[in-house]
């Protein structure tokens, strides 16, 4: 695993950015994978940055988001469908009927999205970049800890340690979804490219498991050990756990070196 230590979230954010940016250079038809909470904001106020400018665009991307609630409509600002729309895809040009979530429609059987999501990710040729945040407890997408690392697309309870960690997003008088349709571990195992973004103190222990701690279901983040292409990048304060950290930062002296030689390691 590729670990990135960065001073700050922009730094991590404008880190991301180019990635994608690189990415899109190459082959602006790619799938992206793509995740909300509040770390990604930044990410995504960079892209819509570099977008304006002329330098970016979304026109042929397909993009496949993690997760979604279960049990709350499209039009509730609190769904992940709005909260794409509202910090990315309305700022930006990508076609909206190439946007997907894990949606699940009033009526319809909630086991029956998952296989559904899936052959659609299979149809779109696979997820080039998948970029994702890391829960307090190690989770990826919501796959809680004990989820199987090979996990499919499907509904999921959310623990209680995620319910109050993103308490703080609802007011007292909002429903507050237990439940969600997420990719599964494998699902995201699958993504030729994985971009890990993990800013801020709460996340010091989860990256710390994730990057030195047994690869186990209690954290499921660690499974990226197992990923060919997994790059996991850190603010100071989400590395301040690890005991590598010298290790980190010459190997990454040593691929910029190799970077500004031969340029972005774009190969997806
Ligand atoms: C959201 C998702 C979650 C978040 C994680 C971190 O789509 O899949 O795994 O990435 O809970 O959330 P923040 O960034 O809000 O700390």
């Amino acid at each position: 695993m590729e670990v990135v230590i960065l001073k700050d979230a922009d730094s991590v954010a404008a880190y991301a950015a180019d990635l994608v940016v690189e990415l899109l250079r190459v082959k602006p038809a790619a799938v992206l994978g793509l995740a909300t909470g509040s770390t990604q904001l930044a990410l995504y106020r960079c892209l819509v940055r570099q977008h304006l400018a002329g330098k970016l665009s979304f026109k042929q991307t397909t993009s496949f988001n993690l997760d979604e609630y279960l049990g709350v409509a499209v039009e509730n600002s609190q769904s992940y469908r709005a909260y794409m729309d509202r910090e990315f895809f309305d700022r930006i040009d990508i076609d909206k009927g190439k946007t997907n979530l894990p949606f699940c429609t009033d009526g319809e059987n909630p086991r029956l999205v998952g296989p559904l999501y899936e052959q659609k990710i299979c149809d779109a040729g696979g997820i080039d970049l998948q970029l994702m945040g890391i829960g307090a407890n190690g989770h990826i997408g919501f796959n809680e800890p004990s989820s199987s690392l090979c996990s499919r697309t499907r509904v999921k309870t959310l623990t209680k340690q995620t319910l109050e960690d993103n308490g703080r997003l609802f007011n007292d008088d909002e429903f507050q979804p237990r439940l969600a349709i997420t990719m599964g571990i494998a699902t995201i195992m699958d993504a030729r490219r994985i971009l890990l973004l993990a800013t801020g103190k709460t996340k010091a222990d989860a990256v710390a498991n994730t990057v030195e701690g047994p690869v186990s279901a209690m954290c499921p983040a660690s499974v990226l050990q197992m990923h060919e292409r997994a790059t996991v990048l850190l603010d100071e304060d989400a590395a301040a756990g690890l005991a590598n950290r010298d290790y980190y930062d010459w190997t990454h002296l040593q691929n910029e070196s190799l970077k500004n030689r031969f340029g972005i390691d774009h190969e997806v």
